[in-house]
Formats: C-alpha cells, structure tokens, sequence
C-alpha cells in the first residue's frame, strides 16, 4: 500500500522535501493501516485534509442550521417541561456545531471562512433541515427520526481515522441518545391521547420518514465519496448500509409507539441479511442540495439574520481577549 502511494509523491520537490513527503505517506499508510489515529500535527494527504474539512464543516453547518426548526416551537410548547427539555436540546446542537467547528479549524481553515462560505449559500448541510415543522408533533418525529439517523450514521464516525472528529463524536452521540429519546417519549404521548393527537403523530411520521432516510446520503452507486472515506477509515460504512440498518432500527419501535411507517414495501431480505425500504424520491433530494427546498432560502436568511445580530458578541469578545493579552504582555 505504501510503496503504491509513494508514486503521488509531486516530482518537482526538492530531495530534502521528496524525503520528508515519502516519510509522512508511509506514516500516515501504516496509521491508516493499524486503524489508528491521525492526529492535526501528522503529516496527512491534502486529498484526506480536504474530504475531512468537507465532511466536518457540513456537518458542523447541519447542528447550527438544524437549531431553526425546533427552535420555532420553544414558545409553542405545550408545557414547562416540553419547553425546558427543547431549549436544552436546541443548545446541545448549537454545542455539537461548536465542537465540530473546533475540529474542523484543527485542518487549518478559519471558523469565518466556513461561517462565511455557509452565509454565502457555497457550503452545505443537511437536506433534512430544509423541510417545515408544521406541527408540535413534529418535534417527536424529528427526535425520533432525524436524531435516530444521525445516531446510525454518527456512532460509526466516532471511530473516525481523523482524532479530534472521533473524539468530538463521541460526545455527540451520546447527547443525540437523549434527543432521540425525547422524540420518542413525545410521539408515544401523542399516540396513547387522543384521536386527533395520534392522527398528528402518524402524520408527522408520514412526512419526516423519507427524508430521514435521504439524509444517509445518495445511493452507493451515486456516491462520489463513499470509497475513498471508507479507504481512510473516515467513513465505516456505505450510505446504503447505514439506511438499511435504520429501517431496521425504526420497524421495531415504531410498533411500540403504535404507529405505521408510511412504507408498504419495508421487509427484510433474508438472502442478503438487510432491510429493504420502498423507493425514495432522488430527485427531491437533488432539488433540495441545490437550493431548491421547502425551507432552504428561509434557513439561510435566519442563519444570516442570527449571524449580523451577533455582530457585537464576536467584538466584544475580540475586544476582550486583546485586553487580556495587553495586561499579560504588561506583566
Ligand atoms: N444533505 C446534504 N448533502 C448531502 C447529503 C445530505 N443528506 N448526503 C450527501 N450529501 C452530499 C455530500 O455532501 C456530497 O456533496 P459534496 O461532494 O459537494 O460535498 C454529495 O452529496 C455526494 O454524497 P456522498 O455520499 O458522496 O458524500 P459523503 O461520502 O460525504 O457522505 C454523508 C454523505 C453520509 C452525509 C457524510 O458526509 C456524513 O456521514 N457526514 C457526517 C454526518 C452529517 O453531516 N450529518 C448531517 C446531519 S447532522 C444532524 O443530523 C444533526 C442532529 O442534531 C440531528
């Protein structure tokens, strides 16, 4: 593998340069290799420092932006404790971008660059954030489906090749554990009231489902990226795979919740040993990536209204610390 890699080795390096370059490969091939860790300060590909800050900084912008939809409802509560419960997870995606902004800037890009790039409408998030929550019911879907599959894909990215991705994940995880358990707890109420509160429930359900199961990305066959992460131990997983072991996840629970899944065509397959799902509109999925969505322009005017209004945070802040070095350097 090393001696393979050692070829991409640019030619117009000096020798000194040439032999620091081979030395870093062949340390990074065998860390890759061993299933070990890479760390910010080890010598890494640009293509593997590129697909990190791609992958961590959409991530990072899918916390934030995914504040929007569940923040809408804090006031519309039906409770003090529904309220209490919303605020604490809305703040803990606001902590999970933070962490992963963290880790991003470890590769070297500036947290502006990437609020910047994301305000200009050039990065991505997540297509599930681009969708309404109509209903209070929807905050139990989103829990229980949007967290359940951020659960399913992220728990395999805490054992991410790249450090302070897998440790920051790890934390994550754990948090999203809870999120999803509220969302269920809030749909199992709904669904054991009334008439019109369980019809407000399955509804929610039939509308999150399929875009819940488009977040794990688009098919295998169309997926640019797959490959190469999964070769760097970025990625454990394929798309496919991981949507599947959810249908498999969400069969079960949503017997207990009393609900349906908007899905005749869910079975498992017992020649392959997976979940098999009904078709999924790809090319909704495509109109949402390019801009195209029910929310998407509304997102990214209140990412950039929420952006100005804290215009005097980051001074004051920026003011803050230059005073603290002052006294420090006065010392
Ligand atoms: N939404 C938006 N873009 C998506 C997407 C989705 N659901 N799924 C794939 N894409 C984009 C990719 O980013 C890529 O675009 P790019 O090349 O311009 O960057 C393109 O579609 C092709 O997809 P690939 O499968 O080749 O891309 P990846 O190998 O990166 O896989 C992924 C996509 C599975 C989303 C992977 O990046 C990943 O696991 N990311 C980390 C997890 C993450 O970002 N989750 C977002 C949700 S966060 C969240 O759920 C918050 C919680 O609080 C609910």
């Amino acid at each position: 593998m090393a001696s393979q890699n050692l070829q991409s080795v640019p030619p117009e390096l000096s020798p000194d340069e040439r032999e620091r370059e081979q030395a870093g490969q062949a340390y990074f091939d065998r860390i890759i290799s061993e299933d070990s860790r890479i760390e910010p300060r080890d010598w890494m590909p640009e293509a593997y420092r590129k697909t990190l800050l791609r992958q961590i900084s959409q991530h990072a912008h899918s916390e934030i932006i995914g504040m929007q939809p569940e923040a809408n409802w804090i006031t519309r509560a039906p409770s003090l404790k529904r309220k209490a419960i919303l605020m604490a997870k809305v703040q803990d995606e606001a902590g999970h971008g933070l962490y992963l902004y963290s880790a991003a800037e470890t590769l070297g890009q500036s947290r502006d660059k990437m609020m910047d790039d994301l305000i200009a409408g050039k990065a991505r998030y997540s297509s599930i954030f681009n969708y309404p929550a109509i209903s209070w019911a929807d905050m139990g879907a989103i829990g229980w489906l949007v967290d359940g599959a951020a659960i399913c894909n992220q728990v395999p990215l805490c054992r991410a090749s790249y450090g302070p991705y897998g440790r920051a994940m790890v934390r994550i995880c754990k948090e999203e554990s809870f999120h999803q358990r509220q969302g269920f707890e809030i749909l199992l109420e709904l669904s054991n009231g009334t008439e019109a509160q369980k019809q407000m429930a399955q509804d929610a359900v039939n509308r999150w489902y399929a875009p819940a199961l488009m977040m794990f990305g688009p098919p295998d066959d169309d997926s640019p990226n797959s490959k190469q992460s999964m070769a760097w131990n970025i990625k454990r997983f394929s798309n496919d795979e991981l949507r599947s072991r959810f249908v498999g996840m969400m069969v079960e629970q949503v017997k207990v919740l009393g609900l349906t899944l908007p899905d005749d065509q869910v079975r498992f397959n017992e020649e392959t040993k997976k979940w098999e799902h009904g078709p999924l509109d790809w090319n909704e999925f495509k109109d949402v990536l390019a801009g195209r969505g029910p929310c998407n322009a509304q997102r990214l005017e209140r990412r950039r209204e929420a952006h100005d209004d804290g215009a005097w945070v980051r001074e004051a802040a920026a003011e803050y610390a230059r005073k603290q070095a002052e006294k420090e350097y006065a010392a």
